[in-house]
């Protein structure tokens, strides 16, 4: 066996001591990681190393090169169009990706969407989609490209081949408190991206109560450091950065959240979800070329509906078929007359999570019907006794917990909240 050529104490020291790993280090440490040469112990002495003292540019991009080379990279290359993806960093509510991928597709571009399962107070894409009688998430590579030559759009599961290194980082992160840290989130979620072969990105960075920043300033951080990181790789990239201190659309669950999508798709839904839609979409066209292509006609006109339909089918998805329906539901009613001050993002996320719509652990099963639909907004008047969200699962012993974790998420006032932009600030190269 050839000897190790670097010593992970090494790394670890140059790092906790506020230096810069050398590129050869670097990439040896993550594939060291990889193979379980360096030990857990020692991976987390230098991820709270990172987190404490942060990377250099370059180092962020070694870090994320080095993990993209652990698995496969996939490519579009054969496809005779552009391929454009969106990445969300997650939020409550946001169902976006499911009316934008057939909206974009409806361009004549393709639209590869390899997403993932809820954890925690975030939804996840395939959850939401699973709530549709049939509906496939794992595809094999051929059956995402002939789904992406003949419809456009695709919604699956990301294999296990792509950045094996970041499943197993990512799993120690989590446990070890150095999720948060901007180089590592940043070379993370980049490094899938870039592995997947797309050849533009356009990233909603979300800041607020619901999101994983908290901070606006933090968040925008992230938001540069990703988008730096997909244009030296040669992927178009830009990203959005959105408000998620209230939930996105009135839907917060699964089966609710893919309702409220076809919604949108029949050119109605919520303000805010058709904002956003509308808001990536542009981008994403803007990058495949199209930069004047009218995304408001596709919603109006059911072009992006008829693609929403055949992405559907094509995975065995029965676009006609009803969605579950939860057996017990209770409704919270206003305590005073007013106006809704406050809708906090991050304690209805939870508050839905302990109805049974997300996770705690990942081999945990959702319940599809499970979940909140809000009947008003902040800004909304009320009278007193009027209906303001319904609790909806399988089970009303869920409810209490539920109620708990709703105590103090919400407020009616007498004046009106400020409004601030659902997309604060574009993010380019
Ligand atoms: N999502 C990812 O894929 N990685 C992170 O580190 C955080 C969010």
């Amino acid at each position: 066996m050839s000897p190790e050529p670097f010593d992970a104490v090494d790394v670890i020291r140059a790092k906790r001591d506020g230096g810069a790993v050398p590129e050869d280090a670097l990439r040896w440490m993550v594939d060291a990681y990889t193979r379980g040469y360096v030990s857990d112990a020692q991976m987390s002495a230098f991820t709270m190393a990172v987190l404490l003292n942060g990377m250099e540019r370059d180092e962020i991009r070694v870090m994320t090169d080095a993990m993209i080379a652990s698995g496969e990279r996939m490519s579009f290359a054969s496809l005779d169009k552009p391929t454009a993806d969106k990445h969300s960093t997650g939020g409550v509510g946001d169902k976006i990706t499911l009316p934008l991928a057939p909206l974009v597709a409806a361009f004549g571009i393709a639209v590869p969407q390899l997403s993932g399962r809820g954890l925690g107070h975030t939804g996840g894409t395939l959850d939401k989609l699973e709530s549709i009688p049939g509906w496939r998430a794992a595809l094999s590579n051929e059956e995402m490209l002939a789904q992406l030559a003949d419809v456009g759009a695709v919604i699956c599961a990301a294999g296990t081949g792509l950045a094996p290194a970041d499943k197993k980082l990512y799993a120690l992160r989590d446990v070890t408190g150095t999720v948060e840290a901007i180089p590592l989130i940043a070379s993370s979620i980049m490094s899938k991206k870039i592995a997947e072969g797309t050849d533009s990105l356009v990233l909603d960075v979300k800041f607020g109560t619901g999101a994983f920043m908290k901070d606006p300033a933090r968040a925008r951080e992230l938001a540069e450091t990703m988008v730096a990181l997909g244009t030296d790789s040669g992927v178009k990239t830009t990203a959005l950065l959105t408000d998620m201190n209230t939930p996105l659309g009135l839907a917060i669950g699964n089966a609710n959240e893919v309702r409220e999508s076809v919604e949108v798709l029949a050119g109605g839904g919520p303000a805010d979800v058709v904002e956003l839609t509308v808001a990536l979409a542009r981008e994403m066209l803007a990058l495949a070329g199209q930069p004047d292509a009218d995304v408001e006609a596709a919603l109006a006109d059911g072009r992006a509906m008829d693609t929403w339909r055949r992405m559907i089918r094509a995975q065995d998805g029965d676009p006609d078929a009803p969605l579950p329906v939860a057996r017990e539901t209770h409704t919270v009613t206003a305590s005073r007359s007013g106006v809704v001050t406050r809708m906090d993002a991050y304690d209805f996320g939870i508050a839905a999570w302990r109805l049974g719509a997300g996770r705690a652990r990942a081999e945990d099963a959702v319940v599809h019907a499970a979940g909140i639909d809000l009947l008003v907004k902040p800004g909304d008047a009320v009278a007193e006794g009027q209906a303001l969200f319904t609790l909806s699962a399988d089970d009303g012993a869920r409810f209490d917990r539920a109620l708990d974790a709703l105590d103090g998420a919400y407020e009616i006032g007498d004046t009106a909240p400020e409004t601030a932009p659902l997309v604060r600030e574009r993010i380019t190269a």
